[in-house]
């Protein structure tokens, strides 16, 4: 097969920091390669170059054996590149058909045909098995609808190569098997596609070849089938992996932090009522539609239930909005990191310290500069979650997104609440930093804070959580302790399965 994209040492540098020293691939027509490596070694660099957002400090990209300079996102496309970004680029104001075909409208005559627009659009969304309103502002979108979108905007240009930057981290099961086998069909036409991915499962299921990066060099290249995951894992991480023991279970005389009794929360169709003590991590479970994400919402006061009671710390509470769930003591790590998670004009220190004892105040007040003592914690923080950042003052925005979540995670570990929701903590996170993340998380716990872990990652769930209830169809259906909290049990639960056929499974 012929060889579509060569790029040839290519070298990226930022104040303080080489992402990118000397990297080459090749590409040929038909071929599905995976991307993989840490938080920040470099390979959405790699993307942001091949997409002409960056220009390279040196180095050199052919596109069909004719070496290409890209001044603009519009010089990579015309070369024939299409690209799904990690972060969304979408404007959420405008429709979903204008987002998919902004910058490459259909127009007669000057004017942007709408109708044609629209219809396109509808095509591409049931490729992809969305049931949207090409007319639906992006804005009303969950944030996987959202990632669809950034699909079907690629989707939507004429290319021969496709790059998609952790296009499923915020995808659901279902979701994730269509676009599988949308990559399968582009490749067997032809295209050739780089794929990226912290879901190493996902390397193995749909690419022919790997590519690890580490520390900005490319440390090695083989065909999928030469490898395994565990030899995967040591390319990337440059050691064997830690390994987490299985939770030990706290004692069930510890105080109750949140119990709540009876309450009603839309999208879910039953009263939920749950207790958690102080030094547990309860583990919450459920596919789209389940009702896990609005129950998680409404803990937090971001979707407002009626009825029923909550306590923390035995003290009644009213969740109506999320400013009162932190003043009663409560807290929340988002999944949507773009839109309510950073604070981009802040950098990393200040973006971890703004709910640190200041969530009572109001916002203005909870963003003081931060004091030296609240530098050096975030230089300790720092350490033990592998953020990969020259110093505190650095952006946010200018950290990789596995980075910028663990900044965000580092807020909600430095929140001193009592209560701690994490809502999908480790999206986007790599497989090394995950492990020190969930015994960080365990230790919070040890500390007497109750946690709360709702995940659509069910590995996650089961190395994390010692109890863990699972929704399905806008109800819990089960609820595991201990030994049986297992992917499997979980996974079962999830679609549905009973008590008695996960047993006897
Ligand atoms: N604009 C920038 N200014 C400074 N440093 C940057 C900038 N963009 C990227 N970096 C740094 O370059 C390195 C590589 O980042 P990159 O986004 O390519 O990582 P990644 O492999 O995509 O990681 P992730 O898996 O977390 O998405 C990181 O250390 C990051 O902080
Ligand atoms: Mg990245």
């Amino acid at each position: 097969m012929t060889t579509v994209l060569r790029v040839k040492d290519v070298v990226q540098e930022y104040p303080g920091v080489r992402a990118l020293k000397g990297v080459s691939l090749e590409l040929r027509a038909g071929q599905v390669l995976g991307l993989v490596g840490e938080n920040g070694a470099g390979k959405s660099t790699l993307i942001r170059i091949l997409g002409g957002i960056e220009t390279p400090v040196r180095g050199e990209v052919a596109v069909q054996g004719r070496p290409r300079t890209f001044r603009g996102s519009a010089d990579s496309q015309a070369a024939g590149i299409s690209v799904v970004s990690q972060e969304f680029r979408l404007v959420s104001q405008l429709s979903i058909a204008d987002n998919v075909f902004l910058g490459h409208e259909s127009t007669t005559a000057g004017v942007v045909d709408g109708p044609g627009t629209r219809r396109r659009t509808a095509e591409l969304l049931d490729q992809l098995g969305l049931d949207l309103d090409p007319d639906r502002p992006v804005s009303s979108l969950t944030v996987g609808d959202r990632q669809m979108v950034e699909i079907a905007r690629a989707l939507s240009r004429e290319f021969d190569v496709l790059i998609m930057d952790e296009p499923t981290a915020a995808l659901n099961g279902a979701e994730i098997g269509r676009l599988h086998g949308i990559v399968r069909r582009l490749a067997n036409q032809g295209k050739a596609i780089i794929y990226v991915s912290h879901h190493l499962e996902e390397i193995f299921e749909i690419c022919h070849d790997v590519a690890v990066l580490r520390d900005g060099e490319l440390v090695a290249h083989a065909p999928t089938a030469e490898l395994d995951e565990a030899r995967l894992v040591e390319h990337m991480l440059g050691r064997k992996p830690q390994t987490l023991d299985r939770a030990a279970g706290s004692a069930s005389d510890a105080a109750v932090r949140l119990e709540v009794r009876e309450l009603r929360v839309p999208g879910v169709a039953s009263p939920v009522s749950l207790t958690v003590r102080a030094g547990e991590i309860l583990g919450l479970a459920g596919l789209v539609g389940s009702g896990r994400t609005e129950l998680t919402r409404a803990l937090f006061g971001d979707l407002v239930a009626m009825g029923g009671e909550v306590r923390i710390d035995g003290r009644p509470v009213r969740l109506r909005s999320s400013r009162e769930a932190m003043r009663n003591g409560l807290f929340m790590l988002s999944e949507d990191r773009k839109g309510e998670g950073i604070l981009p004009h802040l950098d990393v220190t200040e973006n971890a310290m703004v709910s640190r004892d200041r969530s009572a105040l109001p916002l203005r007040q909870r963003l003081l500069p931060v004091g030296s003592d609240e530098r050096a914690q975030f230089t300790r923080l720092r350490d033990l979650m592998r953020i990969r950042v020259p110093h505190g003052r650095q952006l946010i925005g200018n950290l990789s997104g596995g980075n910028q979540q663990k900044v965000l995670l580092g807020r909600a570990l430095l929140s001193g609440c009592s209560v701690l929701l994490l809502n999908e903590p480790t999206r986007g996170v790599d497989v090394g930093a995950k492990v020190d993340i969930y015994q960080l998380i365990r230790q919070l716990a040890e500390s007497g804070v109750a946690v709360i872990v709702s995940s659509s990652d069910a590995p996650e769930l089961a190395a994390i959580a010692e109890r863990c209830a699972v929704y399905f169809a806008g109800r819990q259906v089960a609820e595991l302790h201990g030994r049986d909290v297992t992917e499997e049990n979980i996974v079962g639960a999830s679609v549905g399965q009973t008590a008695e056929e996960i047993t006897h499974a």
